[in-house]
């Protein structure tokens, strides 16, 4: 699902004027209309409650208006703010306040003098409407704003933001000064970004995408590059295994990893390979851990490589591009370590590799030592960094990282023709192209050692089985992400560990194939 920024929601709702002759009063009606549905949904009986609904003076305060106005000729008590002087309010958005003074519904300027009329009644109501500030937020809120937003984030009510959380920008989901802590957000034509990237994305609550009737066409007309990863598009990528077919029919994974202390991430790579349907599983690792890395790969086939100081040594290069001959997806780094061999072993690898290369882990701090080799890559490389790894990829703070994670991602793979998929909660996987991807799923619960072994082994097996790269990836970390939710889900967050996640992934896949 397409997810669009300020401008481009902008101009989709002008495409729609200016090409179909839709109002804006019309898509302002129709936006309202579903908010009324969300805020009559809310409560089991709204007999005897009391809503609240504040609005700014732009747009959103005027699907605010319109709102009141449906509510109120519904028979519902309502008590409307407007932050701030009416006579600030224009197009739309006055239409919609004058209708409202005309049908006898009352709405109560909010000055510095009646703040605390504000302050009272919010104490007491059940459901508020947030209708102050909208996509065309620029700037920190402050004021009078800045005080409505924290007196709603005081209230024990219910809180319904439309379109967006007041205080959140819609580009970046960055907190401007502060933001509306709503339960539902009610978010219109297609979500903004802001709404799943955090912090922002920590202020949303659930929320409903609403359609307000524009055509399709104003939204393809945008060529809008970032998407949100849905369960409907991830079916999509996954084959149907079909009955005449057998385990050549679903590739070949090789992941090579582990070293002397690290024998576990391999493991856990290979374990998630095999539970995510590809048709051989093949780890690598140092021959000194061999014996105790199989008894847990009963499944897959396990090599034992040459080595020198405990970590896989360069003369098992010929030995790897023997056994790579026949693969489809080829991984390296988990638990890898680092030593001057590996660092030529994996150079040589991606020269010589052309099927689809996942480097992750210890691979990624290799090759930051001289990214430039990504140049000579033969068939497409995939890297998987967290915020550190990405850090010493570009020479970046990660606190750098962390603010604009979509521009470094998108960067990175624009510069190196590699697929970045850059961790962290909404994990976001970046093309050559500039085509963006954000995760939805996942939690905090699998923020712990291994999760990222896990998900190298899920990505390794789906590239293995034939998805295209771009696929395999955004397949891979949907289902890593929705696999560790349903782990926290049967055991908490706190109490689940990777090996849970893997434990999980036939039910995530299952689920997504139904
Ligand atoms: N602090 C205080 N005030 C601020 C701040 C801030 N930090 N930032 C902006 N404002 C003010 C602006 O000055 C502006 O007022 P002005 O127009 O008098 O200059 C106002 O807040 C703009 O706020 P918004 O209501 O967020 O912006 P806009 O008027 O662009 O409306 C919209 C946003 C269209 C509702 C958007 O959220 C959206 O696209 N929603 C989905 C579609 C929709 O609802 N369509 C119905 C309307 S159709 C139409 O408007 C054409």
């Amino acid at each position: 699902m397409k997810i669009a920024d300020s401008k481009e929601m902008k101009a989709i709702d002008n495409y729609a004027i200016q090409n179909f002759g839709i109002p804006g009063i019309v898509l302002m009606e129709n936006a309202a209309i579903k908010v009324a549905k969300h805020v009559l949904g809310a409560i089991f009986r709204l007999k005897g409650k009391r809503i609240t609904l504040i609005c700014g003076k732009g747009n959103n305060g005027g699907d605010g208006f319109a709102v009141a106005r449906l509510l109120y000729v519904s028979g519902i008590k309502i008590d409307v703010y407007l932050i701030g002087n009416d006579k600030d309010i224009k197009g739309d958005a006055l239409i919609n306040y004058k209708i409202l003074n005309n049908i006898g519904l009352k709405v109560t300027s909010i000055d510095a003098q009646n703040l605390a009329e504000l302050y009272d009644n919010l104490k007491s109501c059940d459901i508020i409407i947030d209708a102050i500030l909208g996509t065309g937020t620029r700037g920190e809120v402050t004021g009078l704003y800045k005080k409505s937003i924290d007196l709603i984030n005081g209230s024990q009510a219910y809180v319904i933001s439309v379109d967006i959380p007041s205080g959140i920008d819609a580009d970046t989901g960055k907190i401007l000064g502060t933001a509306v802590r709503a339960d539902k957000t009610v978010t219109f034509v297609i979500p903004k970004i802001g709404l799943y990237t955090y912090p922002g994305a920590a202020f949303t609550g659930e929320i409903a995408v609403e359609d307000i009737s524009i055509p399709c066409e104003a939204i393809e007309k945008q060529n809008i590059s970032v998407n949100l990863l849905t369960p409907e598009y991830i079916k999509g990528l996954l084959p149907v295994r079909r009955k005449d077919t057998n385990k050549g029919s679903y590739g070949r994974a090789v992941i090579i990893g582990g070293s002397e202390n690290m024998m576990g991430a391999p493991a856990m790579s290979g374990l998630a390979a095999l539970k995510s349907g590809a048709g051989i599983v093949e780890v690598c690792v140092p021959q000194s851990i061999k014996e105790r890395v199989a008894p847990v790969l009963m499944e897959a086939i396990v090599h034992g490589l040459d080595e020198k100081d405990g970590t896989i040594s360069l003369s098992s290069l010929d030995k790897i591009k023997n056994i790579i001959k026949k693969a489809s997806s080829l991984s390296i780094g988990p638990g890898i370590s680092k030593s001057d061999d590996l660092k030529k072993l994996l150079f040589s690898l991606i020269e010589f590799s052309d099927i689809p290369l996942i480097i992750d882990a210890d691979g990624l701090n290799i090759l930051s030592e001289d990214t430039s080799i990504l140049r000579k890559a033969k068939g497409q490389i995939i890297i998987t960094p967290h915020p550190g790894e990405m850090s010493r990829l570009i020479g970046k703070s990660i606190d750098y990282i962390q603010i604009n994670r979509t521009e470094c991602a998108r960067e990175f793979s624009s510069i190196y023709n590699v697929i970045t998929l850059l961790k962290g909660t909404n994990t976001i996987i970046a093309q050559p192209s500039g085509e963006v991807y954000i995760n939805p799923t996942g939690n905090p619960g699998m923020a712990k050692g291994g999760s990222g072994d896990v998900l190298t082994g899920i990505i390794s097996s789906f590239a293995a089985m034939g998805l295209k790269p771009i696929g395999a990836v955004n397949a891979g970390v949907y289902i890593h992400g929705l696999a560790g939710d349903l782990a926290s889900k049967e055991l908490g967050e706190y109490g689940m560990k990777a090996g849970d996640i893997i434990e999980f992934i036939p039910a995530a896949i299952k689920s997504i194939m139904l």
